[in-house]
Protein backbone atom coordinates (compact mmCIF):
# COMPACT_ATOMS: atom_id res chain seq x y z
CA UNK A 1 0.00 0.00 0.00
CA UNK A 2 1.31 3.44 -1.24
CA UNK A 3 1.34 6.24 1.38
CA UNK A 4 -1.65 7.90 -0.89
CA UNK A 5 -3.56 4.98 -0.30
CA UNK A 6 -2.73 4.58 3.43
CA UNK A 7 -3.87 7.53 4.06
CA UNK A 8 -7.10 7.15 2.13
CA UNK A 9 -8.02 4.22 4.23
CA UNK A 10 -7.03 6.00 7.62
CA UNK A 11 -9.91 6.33 10.03
CA UNK A 12 -8.52 8.33 12.79
CA UNK A 13 -10.03 7.56 16.05
CA UNK A 14 -7.10 8.48 18.29
CA UNK A 15 -4.00 8.62 18.22
CA UNK A 16 -1.29 10.87 16.43
CA UNK A 17 -0.49 11.69 12.74
CA UNK A 18 1.97 13.70 10.87
CA UNK A 19 0.02 13.21 7.97
CA UNK A 20 2.23 15.76 5.91
CA UNK A 21 4.41 17.78 7.48
CA UNK A 22 6.67 19.43 5.95
CA UNK A 23 5.98 18.28 2.66
CA UNK A 24 4.82 21.17 0.07
CA UNK A 25 1.30 20.28 -1.85
CA UNK A 26 1.55 20.88 -5.45
CA UNK A 27 -0.80 19.76 -7.11
CA UNK A 28 1.10 18.71 -10.29
CA UNK A 29 3.29 16.33 -7.59
CA UNK A 30 0.10 14.23 -7.39
CA UNK A 31 -0.97 12.64 -10.33
CA UNK A 32 -3.97 10.96 -8.66
CA UNK A 33 -6.11 9.68 -10.92
CA UNK A 34 -9.40 10.04 -8.23
CA UNK A 35 -10.89 12.50 -9.80
CA UNK A 36 -10.88 14.06 -13.27
CA UNK A 37 -10.85 17.46 -12.89
CA UNK A 38 -6.88 19.39 -13.06
CA UNK A 39 -6.33 22.14 -11.73
CA UNK A 40 -6.53 25.42 -13.91
CA UNK A 41 -3.83 27.43 -11.94
CA UNK A 42 -0.37 27.00 -9.94
CA UNK A 43 -2.38 25.48 -6.33
CA UNK A 44 -1.47 27.85 -3.59
CA UNK A 45 1.48 27.10 -1.87
CA UNK A 46 1.07 24.93 1.85
CA UNK A 47 1.10 22.25 3.94
CA UNK A 48 -0.64 20.52 6.82
CA UNK A 49 -0.48 17.81 9.89
CA UNK A 50 -3.08 16.41 12.35
CA UNK A 51 -2.21 15.43 15.34
CA UNK A 52 -5.43 14.26 17.49
CA UNK A 53 -7.91 16.80 17.06
CA UNK A 54 -5.11 19.58 16.26
CA UNK A 55 -5.08 20.50 12.54
CA UNK A 56 -2.78 22.85 11.07
CA UNK A 57 -2.44 24.69 7.76
CA UNK A 58 0.95 26.17 7.31
CA UNK A 59 0.04 28.29 4.20
CA UNK A 60 3.02 29.68 2.70
CA UNK A 61 2.79 34.09 2.48
CA UNK A 62 0.71 34.50 5.68
CA UNK A 63 1.73 36.46 8.26
CA UNK A 64 -1.50 36.09 10.63
CA UNK A 65 -2.83 33.22 12.49
CA UNK A 66 -6.40 31.61 12.58
CA UNK A 67 -8.23 29.63 14.93
CA UNK A 68 -10.92 27.84 14.19
CA UNK A 69 -12.89 25.05 16.74
CA UNK A 70 -15.17 23.02 14.66
CA UNK A 71 -17.78 20.81 15.81
CA UNK A 72 -20.35 18.54 13.92
CA UNK A 73 -22.87 15.66 14.80
CA UNK A 74 -23.58 17.55 18.32
CA UNK A 75 -27.55 15.69 18.56
CA UNK A 76 -29.29 17.71 21.11
CA UNK A 77 -32.31 16.35 21.82
CA UNK A 78 -33.64 18.65 24.66
CA UNK A 79 -37.37 19.41 24.20
CA UNK A 80 -40.57 20.45 26.04
CA UNK A 81 -44.27 20.57 25.90
CA UNK A 82 -44.17 22.63 22.84
CA UNK A 83 -42.55 19.43 21.11
CA UNK A 84 -45.59 17.42 21.89
CA UNK A 85 -47.16 17.84 18.72
CA UNK A 86 -44.21 16.20 16.75
CA UNK A 87 -43.60 13.63 19.09
CA UNK A 88 -44.52 11.09 16.39
CA UNK A 89 -41.51 12.40 14.14
CA UNK A 90 -39.15 13.03 16.77
CA UNK A 91 -39.80 10.34 19.06
CA UNK A 92 -36.45 7.91 17.54
CA UNK A 93 -33.84 10.60 17.19
CA UNK A 94 -35.14 12.18 20.49
CA UNK A 95 -33.69 8.84 22.28
CA UNK A 96 -30.89 7.69 20.15
CA UNK A 97 -27.92 10.14 22.22
CA UNK A 98 -29.46 10.76 25.70
CA UNK A 99 -26.35 9.06 27.15
CA UNK A 100 -23.04 9.13 25.35
CA UNK A 101 -19.57 7.95 25.65
CA UNK A 102 -16.35 10.47 25.64
CA UNK A 103 -14.63 9.63 22.48
CA UNK A 104 -11.73 9.72 24.30
CA UNK A 105 -11.56 8.29 27.69
CA UNK A 106 -14.97 6.44 27.15
CA UNK A 107 -16.66 7.73 30.00
CA UNK A 108 -20.30 8.38 30.07
CA UNK A 109 -20.79 11.82 29.12
CA UNK A 110 -24.26 13.53 26.70
CA UNK A 111 -24.98 15.91 23.92
CA UNK A 112 -25.28 19.25 26.15
CA UNK A 113 -22.01 18.43 27.69
CA UNK A 114 -19.92 17.87 24.84
CA UNK A 115 -21.20 21.76 23.08
CA UNK A 116 -20.64 23.13 26.42
CA UNK A 117 -17.29 21.76 26.52
CA UNK A 118 -16.16 22.57 23.05
CA UNK A 119 -17.69 26.61 23.30
CA UNK A 120 -15.47 27.08 26.52
CA UNK A 121 -12.43 25.39 24.56
CA UNK A 122 -12.99 27.74 21.75
CA UNK A 123 -12.99 30.36 24.40
CA UNK A 124 -10.24 29.16 26.36
CA UNK A 125 -8.13 29.29 22.83
CA UNK A 126 -8.82 32.48 21.60
CA UNK A 127 -10.83 30.94 18.84
CA UNK A 128 -11.84 33.36 15.89
CA UNK A 129 -14.49 31.55 14.70
CA UNK A 130 -16.83 28.93 16.70
CA UNK A 131 -18.10 26.62 13.38
CA UNK A 132 -20.98 24.48 14.04
CA UNK A 133 -21.12 21.92 11.00
CA UNK A 134 -24.48 20.44 11.24
CA UNK A 135 -26.69 17.78 13.01
CA UNK A 136 -26.77 20.47 15.86
CA UNK A 137 -29.46 19.14 16.96
CA UNK A 138 -31.36 15.39 16.57
CA UNK A 139 -34.42 17.08 15.21
CA UNK A 140 -35.40 21.09 15.32
CA UNK A 141 -36.57 20.92 18.64
CA UNK A 142 -37.62 24.96 19.99
CA UNK A 143 -36.06 24.05 23.22
CA UNK A 144 -33.24 22.73 22.32
CA UNK A 145 -32.46 25.57 19.63
CA UNK A 146 -33.19 28.06 22.40
CA UNK A 147 -30.59 26.82 24.55
CA UNK A 148 -27.67 27.05 21.68
CA UNK A 149 -29.04 30.28 21.53
CA UNK A 150 -28.67 31.52 25.09
CA UNK A 151 -25.00 29.57 25.45
CA UNK A 152 -23.86 31.10 22.05
CA UNK A 153 -24.85 34.59 23.70
CA UNK A 154 -23.36 33.81 26.72
CA UNK A 155 -20.05 32.85 25.08
CA UNK A 156 -20.44 36.16 22.69
CA UNK A 157 -18.26 34.78 20.21
CA UNK A 158 -18.24 34.32 16.21
CA UNK A 159 -19.51 31.33 14.88
CA UNK A 160 -21.39 30.06 11.72
CA UNK A 161 -23.75 27.12 11.79
CA UNK A 162 -24.67 25.36 8.53
CA UNK A 163 -26.96 22.30 8.83
CA UNK A 164 -27.00 18.41 9.24
CA UNK A 165 -29.50 15.82 7.57
CA UNK A 166 -30.71 15.82 11.29
CA UNK A 167 -31.51 19.36 11.89
CA UNK A 168 -34.60 19.92 10.40
CA UNK A 169 -35.38 16.60 10.08
CA UNK A 170 -39.23 14.95 11.41
CA UNK A 171 -38.87 11.56 10.82
CA UNK A 172 -42.29 10.79 8.81
CA UNK A 173 -43.31 13.96 8.62
CA UNK A 174 -44.90 14.43 4.61
CA UNK A 175 -42.53 16.34 2.20
CA UNK A 176 -39.46 15.77 0.44
CA UNK A 177 -36.05 16.35 1.63
CA UNK A 178 -35.77 19.33 0.42
CA UNK A 179 -39.39 21.06 1.28
CA UNK A 180 -38.38 20.09 4.92
CA UNK A 181 -35.17 21.68 4.96
CA UNK A 182 -36.71 24.42 3.42
CA UNK A 183 -39.50 24.28 6.11
CA UNK A 184 -37.89 23.58 9.48
CA UNK A 185 -35.06 25.97 8.67
CA UNK A 186 -37.65 29.06 8.34
CA UNK A 187 -39.34 28.06 10.95
CA UNK A 188 -36.95 27.47 13.76
CA UNK A 189 -33.05 27.36 12.32
CA UNK A 190 -32.87 30.88 10.85
CA UNK A 191 -31.35 32.45 13.95
CA UNK A 192 -28.81 30.76 13.63
CA UNK A 193 -27.65 31.61 10.41
CA UNK A 194 -27.29 35.55 11.72
CA UNK A 195 -28.72 37.17 8.30
CA UNK A 196 -26.73 34.58 5.76
CA UNK A 197 -28.09 32.24 3.07
CA UNK A 198 -28.81 28.98 4.90
CA UNK A 199 -28.30 27.15 1.70
CA UNK A 200 -24.36 28.78 1.16
CA UNK A 201 -22.42 31.58 2.78
CA UNK A 202 -18.50 32.22 3.34
CA UNK A 203 -16.92 34.38 5.95
CA UNK A 204 -14.00 35.90 6.03
CA UNK A 205 -11.63 35.42 8.38
CA UNK A 206 -7.78 37.40 8.31
CA UNK A 207 -8.06 37.01 4.53
CA UNK A 208 -8.94 33.26 4.67
CA UNK A 209 -12.66 32.57 3.37
CA UNK A 210 -14.27 29.91 5.11
CA UNK A 211 -17.02 28.93 2.27
CA UNK A 212 -20.01 26.64 3.73
CA UNK A 213 -22.70 24.67 1.82
CA UNK A 214 -25.42 22.82 2.95
CA UNK A 215 -25.08 19.58 1.26
CA UNK A 216 -27.97 18.29 4.12
CA UNK A 217 -29.94 16.74 1.48
CA UNK A 218 -26.90 15.20 0.06
CA UNK A 219 -27.03 16.73 -2.96
CA UNK A 220 -25.78 20.23 -4.47
CA UNK A 221 -27.73 22.19 -6.46
CA UNK A 222 -26.53 24.46 -9.44
CA UNK A 223 -26.57 27.74 -7.53
CA UNK A 224 -24.30 26.15 -4.88
CA UNK A 225 -22.07 24.75 -7.50
CA UNK A 226 -21.94 28.43 -9.20
CA UNK A 227 -21.11 29.63 -5.65
CA UNK A 228 -18.48 27.52 -4.96
CA UNK A 229 -17.12 28.34 -8.30
CA UNK A 230 -17.32 32.51 -7.56
CA UNK A 231 -15.44 31.68 -4.38
CA UNK A 232 -12.74 29.73 -5.86
CA UNK A 233 -12.80 32.57 -8.57
CA UNK A 234 -11.45 34.92 -5.80
CA UNK A 235 -7.95 33.04 -5.63
CA UNK A 236 -8.29 33.95 -1.45
CA UNK A 237 -7.76 30.82 0.39
CA UNK A 238 -10.54 28.59 1.31
CA UNK A 239 -11.95 25.98 3.65
CA UNK A 240 -15.13 24.46 2.85
CA UNK A 241 -16.93 22.90 5.46
CA UNK A 242 -19.94 20.63 4.79
CA UNK A 243 -21.54 18.64 6.61
CA UNK A 244 -21.87 15.36 4.74
CA UNK A 245 -18.04 14.80 3.56
CA UNK A 246 -17.44 14.35 0.05
CA UNK A 247 -16.82 11.09 -1.34
CA UNK A 248 -13.22 9.38 -1.50
CA UNK A 249 -12.50 6.40 -3.41
CA UNK A 250 -12.35 3.24 -1.60
CA UNK A 251 -14.99 4.60 1.00
CA UNK A 252 -18.37 3.41 1.32
CA UNK A 253 -21.65 4.81 -0.04
CA UNK A 254 -22.55 6.24 3.57
CA UNK A 255 -19.56 8.15 3.32
CA UNK A 256 -19.23 10.61 0.54
CA UNK A 257 -21.60 13.00 -0.97
CA UNK A 258 -21.07 12.64 -5.14
CA UNK A 259 -20.28 9.16 -4.81
CA UNK A 260 -20.73 7.10 -7.98
CA UNK A 261 -23.29 4.13 -6.37
CA UNK A 262 -25.22 7.08 -3.85
CA UNK A 263 -28.60 6.25 -4.95
CA UNK A 264 -32.20 4.21 -4.82
CA UNK A 265 -30.31 0.76 -4.51
CA UNK A 266 -27.64 1.66 -2.10
CA UNK A 267 -30.06 3.42 0.48
CA UNK A 268 -30.12 0.83 3.39
CA UNK A 269 -31.57 3.86 5.76
CA UNK A 270 -34.81 4.98 4.51
CA UNK A 271 -37.39 2.97 6.47
CA UNK A 272 -35.57 3.78 9.51
CA UNK A 273 -35.05 7.27 8.96
CA UNK A 274 -38.84 7.40 7.53
CA UNK A 275 -37.57 9.32 4.82
CA UNK A 276 -38.38 9.09 0.37
CA UNK A 277 -35.35 6.61 -0.87
CA UNK A 278 -32.74 8.11 -2.36
CA UNK A 279 -33.51 8.74 -6.50
CA UNK A 280 -33.12 6.36 -8.85
CA UNK A 281 -31.14 8.59 -11.08
CA UNK A 282 -28.28 9.29 -8.21
CA UNK A 283 -26.26 11.75 -7.77
CA UNK A 284 -27.55 15.50 -9.67
CA UNK A 285 -24.89 16.26 -12.33
CA UNK A 286 -24.66 19.40 -10.54
CA UNK A 287 -23.45 17.31 -7.41
CA UNK A 288 -21.06 15.52 -9.53
CA UNK A 289 -19.75 18.93 -10.88
CA UNK A 290 -18.98 20.51 -7.53
CA UNK A 291 -17.44 17.13 -5.67
CA UNK A 292 -14.89 17.58 -9.49
CA UNK A 293 -14.87 21.34 -8.48
CA UNK A 294 -14.05 21.28 -5.21
CA UNK A 295 -10.65 18.85 -5.46
CA UNK A 296 -9.52 20.95 -8.55
CA UNK A 297 -9.87 24.58 -6.75
CA UNK A 298 -6.26 25.39 -6.85
CA UNK A 299 -6.64 27.73 -3.79
CA UNK A 300 -8.80 25.56 -1.46
CA UNK A 301 -6.68 24.55 2.19
CA UNK A 302 -8.98 21.70 3.38
CA UNK A 303 -12.48 20.19 3.61
CA UNK A 304 -14.42 20.01 6.98
CA UNK A 305 -17.32 17.81 7.97
CA UNK A 306 -19.06 15.73 10.41
CA UNK A 307 -21.89 13.19 9.62
CA UNK A 308 -19.82 9.73 10.04
CA UNK A 309 -19.22 10.57 13.54
CA UNK A 310 -15.72 9.40 13.55
CA UNK A 311 -12.47 11.33 12.83
CA UNK A 312 -11.55 10.68 9.28
CA UNK A 313 -8.85 11.87 6.98
CA UNK A 314 -8.78 11.54 3.35
CA UNK A 315 -6.20 13.50 0.83
CA UNK A 316 -7.83 14.12 -3.04
CA UNK A 317 -5.36 15.97 -4.98
CA UNK A 318 -3.41 17.27 -2.36
CA UNK A 319 -5.99 18.32 -0.52
CA UNK A 320 -7.46 17.18 3.05
CA UNK A 321 -10.65 16.65 4.26
CA UNK A 322 -11.34 15.61 7.62
CA UNK A 323 -14.40 14.70 9.73
CA UNK A 324 -14.58 15.78 13.07
CA UNK A 325 -15.62 12.88 15.50
CA UNK A 326 -19.17 13.53 16.92
CA UNK A 327 -19.42 16.29 19.07
CA UNK A 328 -22.43 14.02 21.24
CA UNK A 329 -19.54 12.27 22.04
CA UNK A 330 -17.41 15.62 23.30
CA UNK A 331 -15.36 15.42 19.90
CA UNK A 332 -14.48 18.76 18.36
CA UNK A 333 -11.31 19.70 15.75
CA UNK A 334 -8.96 22.72 16.54
CA UNK A 335 -8.47 24.07 13.17
CA UNK A 336 -4.91 26.98 12.54
CA UNK A 337 -3.85 28.38 9.67
CA UNK A 338 -0.69 29.65 10.25
CA UNK A 339 2.53 30.86 8.39
CA UNK A 340 4.83 28.12 6.69
FE1 LIG B 1 -24.98 13.01 13.02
Amino acid sequence: MNRRDFLRHSGLSAGALGASAGMPFLSHSWAGNEVSGQPSQERIDYSFSMNEQKVQIYLAGFSDTVRITMIADTHLFRDDQRGDPYREYSARMAKAYNQTAHFKTGEQTDPESGFRQSVHLAQENNSDLFSIVGDLFSFPSEAAIEWVQSQLADADMDYLYVAGNHDWHYEGMPGTLQELRETWINKRLLPLYQSANPLMFSRVCKGVRIVAIDNSDYQITPEQLAFFKSEVSTKAPLILMLHIPLYAPGRPVGFGCGHPDWGHDSDRNYLIERRPRWPVAGHTPATMAFHEAVFSAPNLLAVFAGHIHRQSLDILHGIPQIVAPANANAGFLQIEVVAA
